[in-house]
């Protein structure tokens, strides 16, 4: 096993790193605390065993089903039932998820509306009938963070309708009198006065060639729902920014009409200065360098959690508070920030490498190793924006060679035909196009 040297360093840069952060409120408290139990039981579980390094070997002896795989932001599972794929989260001793923590984000956006419409109650009702509307923008209706993100906000507005448990995250269409089966009326106190909530409109935003998440077919559904429900729209709400801005530069920063999204793209947490309503950071930042972490661990052949849960030997090491690690799932998940007018001046640059984790990995002891990565569309405004620009500062760090492989969001086949001589490579990292078709890939890496 590796020295581990705990540097003073990695203490004030942790330190610093906290305080960058910190102004995402107390929300996230209960969850860090439970996160930091759980963190702390399992690096313990994990330490304990040490497993025979791959990397060890010649990269080149290394069957490719052995070699360390990581799955990222789409995590292997049934798209109708949300069910884990564990054959393919355990694909091998080094296979892991890499993804954020879906139900405590989803409840920060929830709650993050649902203050910002008690806080501007007095101007919030445009057309003063005592009901407020929003429209949703719905990503994927087979994506566990989409769904969660979509009953995160009828749960905290009191739209939701609970069946066996969970809340229904169907998309409404169009619902003008309160009248559908999926939503109901919810309801809002403010200063004595109860004002009606109503999800007047919600859709999948899937283009015609069968990309999820489409932005623009997000700001031409604002375009329609403007049309038809004019000044009932109060709030507009998407489960992503790419979608939320979209809506906002189409219609809603024009008719002065709060747009709330997730991910703190830039050009997202910039437009809060021009009334963009608010968004959530899934600590990219964080998942990102997780992301080619587990790598980098699984090839230096040393425990999981180095420069994780314990400082490595360049002082890089993660806090409790912003990542949680599920050993039954095989997921490291990173936490939730929110992020509105309050604090957005510390969220501006979404790229911007986690200071804590910022540390070059010497060259002599952590040698370059070539890494497989797609990203399941290149034009996903997140990947590409934000996540992708942050892989490639923390490869420099963690020296490794990543092939980025962009994908167009509809075609499995696109990206694995491209993953045609993974003896090349020492490792793997996915975002599959669906979370159903993890085989596609392990099929390829077990031939
Ligand atoms: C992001 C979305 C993105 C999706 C892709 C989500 O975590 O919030 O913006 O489109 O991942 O899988
Ligand atoms: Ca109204």
């Amino acid at each position: 096993m590796k020295k581990r040297i705990f540097a003073l360093a990695a203490v004030s840069a942790m330190a610093l790193g906290l305080a960058g952060c910190s102004s995402g409120g107390t929300e996230t408290t209960a969850a860090a605390t439970e996160a930091a139990e759980t963190t702390a039981a399992e690096a313990a579980d994990t330490t304990a065993a040490e497993e025979a390094a791959p990397a060890e070997e010649a990269s080149g002896e290394v069957a490719n089903k052995d070699k360390p795989l990581v799955w990222f932001n789409r995590q292997p599972s049934n798209s109708s039932t949300g069910e884990l794929d564990m054959a393919a989260l355990s694909f091998n001793e080094d296979t892991y998820y890499v993804g954020f923590d879906a139900n405590q984000g989803a409840e920060l956006q929830g709650t993050m509306v649902k203050e910002y419409i008690e806080n501007n109650i007095d101007t919030i009702d445009r057309n003063g009938d005592g009901i407020i509307g929003y429209v949703l923008a719905i990503g994927d209706i087979g994506h566990n963070d989409s769904i969660a993100r979509t009953r995160g906000v009828r749960k905290a507005l009191g739209t939701g309708i609970e069946a066996n448990g969970e809340v229904n995250s169907d998309p409404v269409g169009t619902n003008t009198d309160g009248s559908s089966a999926i939503v109901q009326d919810g309801s809002i106190e403010v200063n004595g006065k109860t004002y009606i909530v109503r999800e007047l409109a919600s859709q999948e935003m899937k283009n015609s060639a069968g990309a999820t998440w489409d932005a623009a077919t997000a700001g031409n559904a604002i375009n329609t729902w403007s049309a038809s429900f004019g000044d009932s729209i109060d709030v507009v709400v998407s489960n992503n920014d790419g979608m939320g801005m979209s809506m906002f530069n189409a219609w809603s920063k024009d008719n002065q009409v709060p747009t709330f999204g997730y991910d703190a793209n830039s050009d997202a947490v910039a437009a809060i200065a021009e009334g963009y309503g608010g968004t959530i950071s899934q600590h990219a930042d964080v998942q990102a360098y997780l992301t080619l972490r587990v790598l980098r661990n699984a090839l230096d052949g040393v425990d999981i959690n180095t420069g994780i849960a314990t400082a490595d030997d360049a002082g890089n090491v993660l806090s409790d508070d912003v990542y949680v690690y599920n050993a039954d799932e095989r997921s490291y998940y990173a936490l939730n920030v929110a992020v509105t007018a309050e604090n957005y001046q510390d969220f501006l640059d979404s790229t911007v490498v986690y200071a804590p984790v910022s540390n070059q990995l010497d060259a002599a002891a952590h040698p370059s190793k070539k890494v497989w990565l797609n990203i399941y569309n290149a034009a996903d405004n997140f990947l590409s924006a934000t996540y992708q620009p942050l892989l490639q500062k923390y490869d420099d760090l963690l020296n490794l060679e990543v092939d980025y492989i962009g994908g167009d969001g509809q075609t499995e086949s696109n990206i694995t035909n491209r993953l045609g001589n993974p003896s090349q490579y020492d490792a793997f990292a996915i975002n599959m196009v669906k979370t159903d078709n993890a085989a596609s890939y392990t099929g390829l890496l077990s031939q």
